[in-house]
C-alpha cells in the first residue's frame, strides 16, 4: 500500500522506500562521477592540452579546439555515459514513484491554489513561447510545463543533481542573504524572476519579513507547487505565471529584482528584453541580483569542453550562447550601474547592479 512517506527538506519524500534506495543510489553515482572520474579527466587533459599545443602551436582556447583536445579520450566518453545515464535514471524514477500518488498530489495542488498565506496566480490556457516549450531543458520528459506534477518532480530531480547539498534551499538561501541592501535601506516589495518552485522566493520572505515578496515564472506547475511549498513554509508570498520578458507589473514598483539561473535557458533576445523590462519595474535606487552560468572568458579547458557536453547532452541549447556575452555589457545596456561585490568573479557568478536615482 502507498502511504505518504512524509518529507526530505521542504519536499515530499519518494513514494516508496525502494524508489528513495534507488535515487540514493542514483545521487551516489553522480557523486562518483565528481569525486573519481572528473578529476581523472583534469589530469589526462593537461598532456593532451600540450599534443594540442605541440600540433598547433598554440594552447586550446575555444570551445572548438576544447573537443578536438578531449572528445576522444575515453575518459571523457566515461564520464559523459555516466552523467547522461544518471539524469535519465533519476528523471524515470522520480516520475515513476511520484506518479504512484497522483491523484493526491494534484488534489494537493488544487487545495493550495485557493489558500493562503500568500496567492498564485496561473491561466490554463497560456500559451508557452516555442523556445520554450519545443525543449526538455535538462531532458526533463514534459519540460518545466506539460506535466501537472512537474513541481514535484523538478523539486526531488534536484535534490539528486546537488547531491543532496541542497535539501533545505542552500544555495537559493545562500544568494538570497547575500543581495545588497537599497543604498536607503528601503525594501518594500521584491520580485523573484523564473522562480521555478520558490526557493529563492521564500528565502527573500524570511530575510525580508516585512516585504511584499513575489516570485514569477512561465510554467504554471512551478507557480503552483512554489505556492504549496510556500504555505507549508508557513510564508506569506505570491507567485504568478508570468514570461521574465514581459513583466506584468508597473513601472518602478519593485526595490529589488533577483534571478538565479535562468538567462542561460533562454535565447539571447530573451534575456536583452528580460533585461529592459527589469530596468523598468526597478525603482531608482532599486537593486537587481543575478546569478547564473560562468562566462566562457572565465572557464578552464574541462570546463570549456564540459560546457559543450551540457548543451548537447543536457538540453542547454542557450547555454553557450548566454557565456559567451558579458553580462556587465547587457545590464549598462539598459541603464542599470554595476555594484560593487559583482566584479570579484567568486563562485557561483553573480552580477549586482542598481537603477540609478
Ligand atoms: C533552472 S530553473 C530556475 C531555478 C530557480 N530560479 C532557482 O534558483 O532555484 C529555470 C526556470 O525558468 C523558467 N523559465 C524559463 N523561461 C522563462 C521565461 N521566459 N519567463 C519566466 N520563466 C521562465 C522555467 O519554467 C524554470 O522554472
Amino acid at each position: 500500500m502507498i502511504v505518504d512517506r512524509g518529507k526530505i527538506g521542504t519536499m515530499p519524500a519518494a513514494s516508496e522506500r525502494e524508489d528513495e534506495a534507488y535515487l540514493d543510489f542514483v545521487e551516489g553515482m553522480r557523486n562518483w562521477n565528481f569525486l573519481a572520474l572528473d578529476p581523472v579527466l583534469q589530469a589526462r587533459a593537461q598532456r593532451a592540452a600540450q599534443d594540442f599545443e605541440a600540433r598547433h602551436g598554440r594552447p586550446p582556447t575555444t570551445i572548438e579546439d576544447a573537443i578536438e583536445t578531449l572528445h576522444a579520450l575515453p575518459i571523457a566518453a566515461s564520464r559523459n555515459r555516466v552523467i547522461r545515464s544518471v539524469q535519465e535514471m533519476f528523471w524515470d524514477r522520480v516520475i515513476a514513484t511520484y506518479r504512484k500518488r497522483e491523484p493526491e498530489l494534484l488534489a494537493a495542488l488544487d487545495r493550495a491554489d485557493r489558500s493562503g498565506p500568500g496567492s498564485v496566480t496561473w491561466d490554463p490556457n497560456f500559451v508557452y513561447p516555442d523556445y520554450f516549450a519545443t525543449v526538455e531543458f535538462h531532458i526533463q520528459p514534459g519540460n518545466y510545463h506539460a506535466d501537472p506534477l512537474a513541481g514535484y518532480i523538478y523539486h526531488y530531480g534536484t535534490k539528486v543533481f546537488f547531491r543532496g547539498a541542497n535539501d533545505h534551499d542552500e544555495r537559493q538561501r545562500e544568494f538570497a542573504f547575500a543581495v545588497p541592501v537599497p543604498r536607503d535601506g528601503i525594501v518594500r516589495r521584491t520580485l523573484d524572476l523564473a522562480c521555478s518552485i520558490g526557493q529563492v522566493t521564500t528565502a527573500m520572505k524570511e530575510r525580508f519579513p516585512q516585504a511584499e515578496v513575489w516570485g514569477i515564472d512561465i510554467a504554471a506547475p512551478m507557480v503552483r507547487y512554489a505556492h504549496k511549498r510556500a504555505i507549508e513554509l508557513g510564508l506569506d508570498v505570491h507567485f504568478a505565471q508570468c514570461a521574465i520578458e514581459d513583466l506584468r507589473f508597473p513601472d518602478n514598483s519593485f526595490d529589488i529584482v533577483t534571478s538565479m539561473i535562468i538567462f542561460h535557458e533562454v535565447p539571447l533576445e530573451v534575456t536583452k528584453r528580460a533585461l529592459r523590462e527589469i530596468a523598468r519595474v526597478l525603482r531608482p535606487g532599486g537593486v537587481y541580483a543575478a546569478s547564473d552560468f560562468m562566462p566562457a572568458s572565465k572557464l578552464d579547458l574541462v570546463g570549456t569542453y564540459l560546457r559543450y557536453i551540457d548543451s548537447i547532452d543536457n538540453g542547454e541549447p542557450y547555454a553557450e550562447e548566454f557565456i559567451s556575452v558579458d553580462m556587465t555589457d547587457l545590464l549598462r545596456e539598459v541603464g542599470l550601474r554595476p555594484m560593487p561585490g559583482s566584479e570579484g568573479w567568486t563562485r557561483p557568478w553573480r552580477w549586482y547592479s542598481e537603477k540609478p536615482s
